[in-house]
């Protein structure tokens, strides 16, 4: 004890600030006017300092907020004016919030350092302010889906660095603007690749606004009121691969020069009043979809390219005026999907013979004049109702004159393994992933310009599932598409459902990110799926809640309605009746939010407190002064969950803390019941938990110090050299410390991540296991193994557990005894592609002279000679029954202590460490720190489950283990 240390953290204590601020005062002040305007922000925005890490959706860079993103967080209101207060702000993403809306204020036009705006799905409405053009760096701009009026800003022509322009799904009005010699235009914009502006109500001509210096891919301008020719100039836009001028009002012809667009992959021109003859599009090699219906072509009979263009998916020319014989060689075009030529003149024989694309689905010929056909070698859905053929008394011929006919059943995600359990409550939905009901992440995913049309045929849907998951850092298999179709604008429409990870609720970070992600395109779909928009539903355990406080009824109400009077008064009591069930509804949202909130306050007895066992509560302010406000010195790890640091109590006590990153922090039940967990835990051989820190946003543990880091890291020499005796005390150690959580802890415990890199050493070299932040009680379990997602680290993970997702307790006699093989060899499990398990299996030669037991290339030559014995060989042999693959052939860990147990009675004494007495399952002891030791990094832990899949999950997962094609 050293008094005058206590005395200084004391004070220290004392003289804390409640917050100490880190946030610049100006973007603290335009936060809190901008959230004193919204209800259900996020309740992390009730305390704490905005840059410090703790408030949800806040990036900061030298306490200036930069990045503000609350996609689908359920926020509620109105975007305050003082939004432009933050001025260095480069991030603004509050997409789905279909209750946020207002104007968007002018002041927006201050955020000069905006690069990215995505005000998606949500309710604005008013004009686009004109000083959204003082937004130079600008370069994702997403209006879309909102209620904005009035017309498109010509100021938006001077964002020369704007890649991406939607504007879609609104209700504005009035030409495009194109520059003139006194103000700007869109034609200006010759770095946008996207032009998105359907489903408005956009007039005027397209005259001026397309140019060859433009490099746009993708214009959109479906949907609108557009008239005039469509001008020839868009045939210079070289780079186009999608043109969507469909349901608007253009006349006239179309230019030849559309013709030259050689990338293109869509065009869709129907629904104008197009003149003249249906174009020549031989040049358009890529094309996979054409639709040019319902317009007022000159009568002609087919273009020669019905029959050339071999990438052609879909064509429809509904109403085309055509006339003569349906080329036969259009169906033999092998990635043809879907013909639709209804009402036209089509007369004669409908001839499909020869080779017909296996991909066909659909031909809609209804309307012709058709007389015979030649079809028996097509099985797929054929339209002939409205033709001759149809009109005789052939009762062979009826099943193809029905104007509607059964077409294959579109893709969705199947949850038909889950089986009865497919049933979920409370607007929960089964994760296919693991047949658990959670609230997933609902919206709809819609395609404007997909290069196919068959929703019938899995694998397109399920490189969408495979890509997303992936992407969106989801467990494989946790993405269910439902109810696709394409809707009533010709656009491919997917309702999605993405689920947690772990647990039944997505915590608000993860909702921000995938947002975000949706929002911004991050999110890439396979290349045929073309570009997209996503329109999140509400979430469901927001959707409604006030996270925060207040649902205030403004003082202009009040006044009117004392104005109004008499009737009024009720819609007043209906008013406080509301604000009132808001209110307990707020209060219930805390206490769920919070449920450490009555005991932190120092009612150390009250009933709802959680159930702990020696853990204490840390302050936030304490644990930032004895971590030097968790300074880069004190940092001895970090990993997917985020950093541990070192740290010194008043009392004098070290500490290791380890400190959740805003994306890792668990919900605030499944923190409680970690704690309470970790907290009843106590064994010589496993790390101690002494408290944690839940306050101002944060989520940390509190272990106790052990000084001589991780074993992973004394195997590498760069700690103790670990001779072979040390080496069976450490496995020793281990293995009463891993055969506690299963058979003496109530309830057991699965670790579920042993590793070298969890088995840390104090100064006697004891070893103890740490980080339980993976565990899972027994007790939930049935039968004795958990069926839940894989997680684990690379390396280490029980091949059958990964197939079967079976948990149990073998899973981690695996993992141990992958880490006595490293003991064994020294190398990590995984080294330069070779996984040690299989080495060790091929090179094991019962009959070595060498008495190596055929393993004298894999032995760690720190102890090669030591492991010339019959114990070494037994140890080795002890080993890979662990890694059986069968893991009911492994060992249960109470019997692998056993056998360590007598290995250790037959090596030579010596008279260093510790007895080897047998295991004290109820001691609580704490190590206090004895002397220095080089403070090595001792809980950094990487791991797959939290880490990120950069890249195609699958691989990331599963490359290395052993499995065995069939
Ligand atoms: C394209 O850019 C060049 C160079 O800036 C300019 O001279 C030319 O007029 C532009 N062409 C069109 C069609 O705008
Ligand atoms: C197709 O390309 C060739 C060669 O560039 C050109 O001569 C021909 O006119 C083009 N045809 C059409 C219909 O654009
Ligand atoms: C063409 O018009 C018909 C009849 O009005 C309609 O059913 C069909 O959906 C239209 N097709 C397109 C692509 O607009
Ligand atoms: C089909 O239509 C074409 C063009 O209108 C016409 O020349 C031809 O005689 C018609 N053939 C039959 C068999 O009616």
């Amino acid at each position: 004890m050293e008094p005058p240390v206590f005395l200084v953290v004391l004070v220290l204590l004392a003289g804390a600030p409640a917050v100490l601020c880190q946030t610049n005062a100006q973007d603290v002040a335009a936060l809190e006017t901008v959230k004193s305007q919204w209800t259900n922000y996020p309740s992390s925005w009730n305390s704490g300092d905005p840059c410090g890490g703790g408030w949800d959706g806040i990036m900061c860079t030298n306490g200036r907020v930069t990045s503000l993103r609350l996609s689908s967080v359920g926020l509620q209101g109105t975007l305050s004016s003082s939004i432009g207060q933050l001025s260095q702000l480069v991030y603004l993403d509050l997409s789905f919030n279909i209750n946020l809306g207002g104007p968007l204020p002018a002041e927006i036009g201050n955020l000069v350092q905006l690069t990215t705006l995505i005000l998606a799905g949500c309710s604005f409405n008013g004009k686009i302010p004109t000083e959204i053009g003082n937004l130079r760096q600008l370069w994702f701009l997403a209006l879309n889906s909102n209620k904005f009026t009035g017309g498109i800003p010509s100021s938006i022509g001077v964002l020369a660095n704007l890649f991406w322009l939607d504007l879609a799904d609104n209700q504005l009005t009035g030409p495009i603007p194109v520059s003139t010699s006194t103000s700007p235009g869109l034609d200006q914009l010759v770095n946008t690749k996207h032009f998105h502006f359907n489903k408005n109500q956009l007039t005027g001509t397209l005259n001026g606004l397309f140019n060859s210096n433009m490099t746009l891919m993708h214009i959109l301008f479906d949907s609108n009121q557009f008239s005039g020719s469509i001008p020839p100039e868009v045939g210079g836009v070289a780079t186009l691969e999608v043109l969507r001028l469909d349901r608007n009002g253009f006349v006239g012809a179309i230019p030849a020069t559309i013709g030259n667009l050689v990338k293109l992959n869509e065009l869709n021109l129907a629904s104008n009043k197009l003149t003249g003859s249906v174009p020549d599009l031989s040049n358009m090699t890529k094309l996979n979809v054409v639709d040019l219906s319902n317009n007022t072509f000159d009568p002609s009979v087919a273009p020669i390219w019905f029959t050339t263009l071999t990438s052609l998916a879909s064509v429809s020319i509904a109403s085309g005026s055509l006339s003569g014989q349906v080329p036969k060689g259009l169906f033999t075009l092998p990635q043809l999907q879907q013909v639709v030529l209804s009402n036209n003149q089509f007369n004669g024989t409908l001839e499909m013979t020869g080779i017909i694309s296996s991909q066909l689905q659909t031909v809609n010929l209804m309307d012709n004049r058709i007389v015979t056909t030649n079809t028996a070698s097509y099985m797929k859905t054929l339209l002939l109702a409205g033709n001759p053929f149809c009109a005789e008394q052939d009762p062979s011929n009826k099943p193809f004159c029905s104007r509607q006919q059964q077409n294959a059943s579109p893709y969705s995600t199947s949850t038909a393994q889950c089986g009865s359990a497919a049933q979920c409550r409370d607007g929960q939905n089964v994760n296919p992933a693991s047949c658990s009901c959670a609230f997933s992440y609902n919206g709809k995913m819609v395609f404007r310009a997909p290069f196919f049309v068959d929703v019938s045929s899995s694998s397109p849907f399920q490189q969408l599932e495979s890509t997303m998951s992936a992407q969106l850092k989801l467990l494989p298999g946790s993405v269910a598409l439902s109810d696709i179709h394409f809707n009533s604008d010709n656009y491919l429409q997917v309702q999605v459902k993405l689920f947690p990870t772990s647990g039944a609720t997505f915590n608000l970070s993860d909702l921000i990110r995938i947002g975000f992600y949706l929002s911004n395109q991050t999110y890439k779909p396979p290349p045929n799926f073309g570009p997209y928009f996503f329109i999140a539903d509400p979430y469901a355990p927001l959707a409604g809640a006030l996270g925060g406080k207040k649902s205030k009824i403004s003082t202009g109400a009040i006044a009117g309605i004392a104005v109004a009077g008499g009737l009024l008064v009720i819609a007043l009591i209906f008013m406080s009746m509301f604000a009132l069930r808001q209110k307990r509804r707020a209060k219930e949202l805390k206490e769920r939010a919070d449920p450490f909130a009555s005991w932190a306050a120092g009612q150390k007895d009250s009933g709802g407190a959680p159930q702990l066992k020696g853990a204490r509560f840390f302050s936030f302010d304490e644990l930032k002064i004895c971590t030097n406000n968790f300074s880069d010195s004190h940092e001895i790890g970090s990993g997917g969950y985020g950093k541990v640091y070192r740290g010194i109590l008043g009392d004098g006590t070290r500490v290791a803390i380890k400190r959740a990153q805003p994306g890792s922090m668990q919900g605030a039940v499944e923190f409680k019941n970690e704690i309470e967990l970790l907290s009843r835990v106590h064994h010589r051989n496993l790390v101690s938990l002494i408290g944690f820190c839940y306050e101002q946003g944060e989520q940390m543990l509190v272990y106790e110090y052990i000084s001589n880091g991780t074993l992973r890291e004394n195997l590498t020499g760069r700690g103790t050299y670990l001779d072979w005796k040390k080496r069976l005390r450490i496995a020793l150690g281990s293995a009463r410390g891993l055969a506690y959580l299963h058979e003496l802890a109530d309830p057991p415990i699965i670790h579920r991540d042993v590793k070298s890199t969890n088995i840390l050493l104090d100064d006697n070299l004891k070893a103890k296991v740490a980080d339980f932040g993976l565990s899972k009680l027994v007790a939930d379990t049935e039968k004795g193994h958990v069926s839940t997602q894989v997680k684990g680290t690379l390396g280490y993970l029980d091949p059958e557990y990964y197939m079967t997702q079976q948990l149990s307790e073998k899973s981690d006699v695996y993992s141990f005894g992958v880490v006595m093989l490293e003991l064994v060899s020294g190398r990590q499990p995984i080294e330069k592609g070779r996984y040690v398990v299989r080495e060790v299996r091929l090179a094991i030669d019962p009959a070595d002279r060498d008495h190596h037991y055929g393993l004298r290339g894999i032995v760690d030559p720190a102890i090669r000679d030591a492991a010339r014995t019959p114990v070494f060989r037994r140890f080795v042999q002890l080993a890979m029954g662990c890694v059986d693959e069968s893991a009911a052939a492994r060992p249960a860990m109470g019997a692998v202590v056993k056998e360590i147990e007598a290995m250790l009675q037959n090596e030579p004494d010596d008279a260093d460490g510790e007895g080897d007495s047998s295991a004290d399952p109820s001691a609580n002891e704490f190590d206090r720190p004895r002397g220095g030791g080089p403070p090595a990094h001792p809980y950094s832990d990487v791991e797959i489950s939290r880490g990120s899949y950069a890249g195609d999950g699958a691989s990331d997962y599963m490359p290395y283990f052993e499995v065995k094609p069939k």
